[in-house]
C-alpha cells in the first residue's frame, strides 16, 4: 500500500491533479496496486486566510507519506516569491530533494521543430542550491550588514555580508552557493541514471566563463566523478545550450544543469518537445520522500475553464510510480497517454478540442484497453 500526500495547490492545480487521481484509480482497479491518499491544503487560499505558508506540522505530517503529488503553487493575489519560496521551494529543501528530473522526449506529432528529428532528453536540474538558496537582501546608502543563512540536511551555513560602498545608493544582493558534497551526490545520481539507460555521455551546462567561482567547483566535481566512473562528459555554456536545444536537440541525451539555468532550459525544452502541457518533473531524494509535479505553473487565468492539458500531471504520476518501484505501471501510464493521443484526443494547447476532463478520460480509457 503506497501512501500518497496530495497537494492540489493553486490555480489550475486542483483540476489537473483530479485527472492524475483518475489514473491512479484506474490502475488500482486493473492491476495489483493499492494506494491510500490524503489531501493537504497547503496553498495560497490557506495563506490568504491564515498567513501560513508551510507549517512545522505540515512537514511532520507529510513526512509520514511515501511520496508527494503536487499540482501547482502560485497566485496573482500574492507578491511574487512568497508562495514559491514559502511553499514549493520550502518543500524541495526540507525533504532534501536535491535532484529535479525533467524528462523531455519529443512528443510526435506535437514537437515544435521545423525539421524532422528524433530526440529523448533527460534533464537533471540541481534542486537545492545555486542562485535559488534565497540568501540575499538590500542595503541602502551603500552600507549595511546582511546575516544570511542556508539550512540544508547537509549543512547549516551562516554568511555575513558586510557592504560598504562609496556611493549612497541602494544595492541588492542575491548570493549563489554550491557545496562539494551536494554536487557529488547529484553527479552520482546522474551517472547512475546514464548507466541505467546505457548512455555514455553527459552534457554538463553552466556559465563557468562568467560565474567562475561557483561553477569551477561544479566542474571540478564533474571532472572527478566522470573520470572515476569512466563516463564521457562535455560542457556547454547555458547561452549556447539554449540555442543548441532549439537547433539540434537530437545531439543530447543526458543533461546536467545547475538550478537556475535548469529552470530556464527546461521550459524552453518543454516547448520544443510539444509544449508545457506535456512536461512533468520529479523532485527526487533517492533516500527520502520525493515530490512529483507538472513543470507548468498554476496558470490562474485559466482556472476553472477546463482547458488545461492534464498530461504533464499524468506523466508526473508516471514518474511517481517509477520512483515507487512500479516501473511496470509507469509504463502502462505512458502507453495510456500515447494511446489517447493516437486515438485523436488532445487538448487546445496541442491543437485539439478536448477539455481537461475529456483528456484524462481518454487516458483512462486507453489504459483500460491495454488490459
Ligand atoms: C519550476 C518553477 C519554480 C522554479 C518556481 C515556481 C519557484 O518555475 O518548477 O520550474 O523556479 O523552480
Ligand atoms: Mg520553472
Amino acid at each position: 500500500m503506497f501512501k500518497i500526500a496530495v497537494l492540489p495547490g493553486d490555480g489550475i492545480g486542483p483540476e489537473v491533479v483530479a485527472e492524475g487521481m483518475k489514473v491512479l484509480d484506474v490502475l488500482s482497479e486493473n492491476y495489483a496496486f493499492q494506494f491510500d491518499f490524503q489531501e493537504f491544503e497547503i496553498n495560497s487560499e490557506r495563506y490568504l486566510r491564515t498567513g501560513d505558508l508551510v507549517r512545522e506540522d505540515d512537514l511532520a505530517q507529510l513526512g509520514k507519506f511515501d511520496t508527494i503529488f503536487l499540482g501547482a503553487i502560485g497566485d496573482d493575489r500574492v507578491k511574487p516569491g512568497v508562495l514559491e519560496k514559502g511553499i514549493l521551494l520550502a518543500l524541495r529543501f526540507h525533504f532534501d530533494q536535491y535532484i529535479n528530473h525533467r524528462p523531455a522526449p519529443l512528443w510526435k506529432p506535437f514537437g515544435r521543430l521545423k525539421r524532422d528529428a528524433d530526440f529523448n532528453i533527460d534533464v537533471f536540474r540541481e534542486n537545492t542550491e545555486d542562485y535559488y538558496i534565497g540568501a540575499g537582501g538590500r542595503v541602502s546608502n551603500g552600507k549595511g550588514v546582511l546575516d544570511l543563512r542556508v539550512k540544508r540536511q547537509l549543512y547549516d551555513m551562516k554568511v555575513r555580508l558586510e557592504a560598504n560602498a562609496d556611493a549612497a545608493d541602494d544595492f541588492a544582493f542575491e548570493i549563489g552557493m554550491m557545496s562539494r558534497k551536494n554536487i557529488e551526490r547529484f553527479a552520482d545520481h546522474v551517472i547512475d541514471f546514464s548507466n541505467l539507460i546505457g548512455e555514455n555521455y553527459i552534457t554538463v551546462v553552466d556559465k563557468a566563463n562568467v560565474c567562475s567561482n561557483i561553477y569551477s567547483l561544479w566542474r571540478e566535481v564533474w571532472d572527478d566523478k566522470c573520470r572515476r566512473a569512466g563516463k564521457e562528459h562535455g560542457y556547454m555554456y547555458v547561452d549556447a545550450m539554449t540555442m543548441a536545444l532549439v537547433k539540434n536537440p537530437d545531439k543530447f541525451r543526458v543533461v546536467a544543469v545547475p538550478n537556475m539555468f535548469g529552470d530556464i532550459i527546461t521550459d524552453l525544452l518543454a516547448e520544443v518537445t510539444g509544449g508545457l502541457g506535456l512536461a512533468p518533473g520529479g523532485n527526487i531524494n533517492p533516500q527520502g520522500i520525493s515530490m512529483f509535479e507538472p513543470v507548468h505553473g498554476s496558470a490562474p487565468k485559466y482556472k476553472g475553464m477546463g482547458r488545461i492539458n492534464p498530461v504533464a500531471t499524468i506523466l508526473a504520476v508516471k514518474m511517481m510510480l517509477d520512483n515507487l518501484g512500479r516501473r511496470d505501471l509507469g509504463e502502462v501510464v505512458f502507453r495510456g497517454v500515447r494511446g489517447a493521443f493516437d486515438s485523436g484526443v488532445y487538448t487546445q494547447d496541442l491543437g485539439g478540442k478536448a477539455t481537461t476532463g475529456q483528456m484524462g478520460d481518454a487516458v483512462v480509457a486507453a489504459i483500460q484497453k491495454l488490459k
